[in-house]
């Protein structure tokens, strides 16, 4: 018997395995064969100008630097090289080359002029929908992109965003009957999954017009499902070897977590293909309707120009319940540590919202009486639209804008965005070429972050946007050269130009350096909604509660100021005495697509009741 007969057949050192293990092990080595081959090829395909760029030193000769990015916080990894390599430099993934970019001009060049995403887009979207469920956020089709994008940006005009918002009033409601409640039982509050709970019901009942969303089967765990789904396909993103994992058939049967994503997706699958049918049962809309169900009803299919199927929006319904409702969440949850760690700053907002009559007396109103947790009786609460501020009010805070935006500097929930692919051939963009295929990426975190952009760009300072209209924008030298191309369908309203007294701007020529909501034809088609929804929940909240962060938040074990006397690289430490340093925020914070807290845990203290303890006159935390 040859050798070749002894292994492939049962005779060989392994018995009847023999030649499953043979096969098995030529079928790798010729995937490396391949690998290798691969890798070879981009190796040597000519780099035009990247060959300029700077580097961080390989982590590994195969994999390039994806084991530094292997950590929650990766962004922070980006932030440190940007000080170290300059405001634009290479990595290596694998065999695909990322320019990362954190200099304002230069970005604002890329997002102007290099429209297609990445793969990455694409990638969070099937891991949240299934397999060919692609949105216009994730779709390489640029004529997917523009019909859908086209057709769904007008439920954004601002006019749609104040029908929306009475929606956002009503679920504020129940936000703070749930508040009161919780604290009231536990002595502290675990705040996101109450405010995704807003999100989502006012995306549904006000974007959808799905009456009594709450009522809906599944919508309970539907947050959740969504979440795991985003850690999972975040997770994905940086680690190529876990993609590959997830996708094949033995997963779920060897692994409890994907076997729990599988049936998260079927769950969110089954929603949101619910939702399509019902917006399509509808009958057409008028052509005034412009609310975003009336929108994608009427799209059509980008290449036939035919009605949708449910199974065809289903990623665009998807995808406009994800994108709104954790983003929003999350920049709140941010707005509450921020309060929590700088207390001054929080009354600084509170005593500007008292003076303003804002959610002033008559608009928190109490219903009836309901059975509350552990037996005790709580009101359950509604909100006075009569005596809420509009939309328009909340935009004119400007301690409150200034509050917000520091916030979203500092903490961005898309801190990792946004990244763009240049065209299959080689183009020339901020007066260097790249080679096809070039990833290129405007990390938000990086240009909020960088030294280079901000004055002391580390320290929470909300005055700077007080004290300069046009903090927004980059300063010095280039700065005047490369606006942003006008966004598909534009973005009038309060979010066109967030930045307190920077609202009554004509707009600038100069690059933004402040981009929570992106720039160019693919900036945030929601923003009008979101910035709207994060003002009018912040406000709500610090002119009800003074809030603080429950013990159990602080990281040493004495839960003292870990962030007092440091300074240098921290966000937060240092001389005002901030509770956190930078590496406490950092231990707290994950990457799952957003940027969020792990968990927000806060003790409220109503406002009105320490007064009229107080005697009426003193300031609660002052
Ligand atoms: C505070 C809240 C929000 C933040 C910080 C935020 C941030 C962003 C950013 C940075 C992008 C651009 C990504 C890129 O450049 O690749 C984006 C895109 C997008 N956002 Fe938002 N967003 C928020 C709220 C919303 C809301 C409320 C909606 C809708 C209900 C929404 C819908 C979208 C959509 C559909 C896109 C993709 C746009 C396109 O492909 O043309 N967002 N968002």
């Amino acid at each position: 018997m040859s050798v070749l007969e002894t292994f492939y057949s049962s005779k060989g050192p392994l018995g009847v395995w023999t030649p499953v293990v043979v096969v098995l092990l030529n079928a790798l080595g010729v995937a490396l064969g391949l690998g290798i081959v691969q890798l070879f090829k981009f190796l040597l395909k000519p780099q035009y100008d990247l060959a300029k760029l700077p580097q961080p030193p390989v982590g590994d000769w195969v994999l390039g630097h994806v084991k530094h990015l292997l950590r929650k916080d990766y962004h922070r990894v980006i932030l440190g090289w940007a000080k170290q390599y300059g405001r634009i430099f290479k990595l290596r993934i694998l065999n695909e080359w990322t320019v990362v970019i954190t200099d304002p001009a230069a970005a604002a060049q890329v997002l102007a002029s290099v429209p297609g995403r990445t793969h990455n887009y694409k990638h969070i979207d099937e891991v949240l929908g299934g397999p060919g469920k692609i949105s216009m956020f994730g779709t390489p089709d640029e004529v997917h992109w523009r019909n859908a994008r086209k057709t769904t940006a007008p439920a954004f005009s601002m006019a749609n965003v104040r029908r929306y918002y009475g929606g956002v009033l009503s679920a504020a409601g129940e936000l703070l009957s749930s508040l009161d409640a919780e604290q009231g039982a536990l002595g502290a509050v675990d705040v996101e999954p109450l405010l995704q709970r807003l999100m989502l019901r006012a995306t549904l009942e006000g974007l959808f017009e799905v009456p009594d969303a709450t009522a809906l089967p599944g919508f309970d765990d539907l947050a959740s499902n969504i979440l795991l789904l985003m850690a999972e396909a975040n997770a994905q993103v940086t680690d190529p070897v876990r993609a590959f994992f997830y996708s094949t058939p033995i997963a779920p049967l060897v692994s409890k977590h994907v076997a729990r994503c599988r049936a998260a997706l079927k769950h969110v699958v089954v929603f949101h293909g619910k939702t399509a049918a019902r917006i399509l049962a509808r009958p057409e809309p008028s052509p005034d309707n412009t609310l975003l169900w009336a929108c994608l009803h009427r799209l059509r299919h980008p290449h036939t120009g035919r009605k949708l199927t449910a199974g065809q929006l289903h990623p665009e319904v998807g995808m406009y319940t994800t994108a709104g409702f954790d983003t929003t969440a999350s920049t709140v949850g941010w707005c509450m540590y921020a309060a929590s760690l700088w207390p001054e700053q929080q009354e600084a907002v509170a005593a500007e919202l008292r003076a303003a009559g804002v959610f002033g007396p008559g608009a928190v109103v109490e219903v009836d009486e309901a059975e509350g947790q552990a037996g005790a009786k709580r009101p359950s609460l509604r909100l006075d639209a009569k005596h809420c501020p509009g939309p328009e009010e909340l935009a004119k805070l400007p301690r409150l804008n200034a509050f917000i935006n520091e916030v979203m500097r500092v903490f961005p929930p898309t801190a990792i965005s946004a990244e763009r692919l240049t065209p299959d051939y080689p183009i020339t963009v901020m007066g260097m070429t790249f080679p096809p295929k070039t990833v290129l990426w405007c990390i938000t975190y990086g240009i909020h972050m960088s030294d280079a952009n901000w004055e002391e760009a580390a320290k929470f300072r909300p005055e700077r946007w007080l004290e300069d209209s046009r903090c927004a924008f980059a300063k010095g030298p280039g700065a005047g050269g490369a606006a942003a191309a006008p966004a598909v369908g534009g973005t009038e309203g309060p979010a066109a130009a967030i930045g307190g007294a920077a609202e009554e701007e004509a707009p600038s020529t100069a690059p933004r350096r402040f981009l929570p909501f992106g720039q160019g034809p693919k900036n945030c088609v929601g923003q009008n909604f979101g910035i709207t929804v994060v003002r009018a929940v912040v406000a709500l909240l610090l002119s009800r509660y003074a809030v603080s962060l429950h013990p159990d938040m602080d990281l040493s074990p004495e839960g003292d100021t870990l962030g007092a006397g440091g300074g240098g690289d921290s966000a937060q430490g240092g001389s005002d005495g901030c509770r956190h340093s930078a590496e406490d925020t950092a231990r707290l914070t994950h990457v799952a697509v957003i940027t969020k807290l792990k968990k927000l845990r806060l003790v409220l203290q109503r406002r009105d009741r320490a007064a009229a303890a107080a005697g009426g006159g003193v300031m609660v935390g002052s």
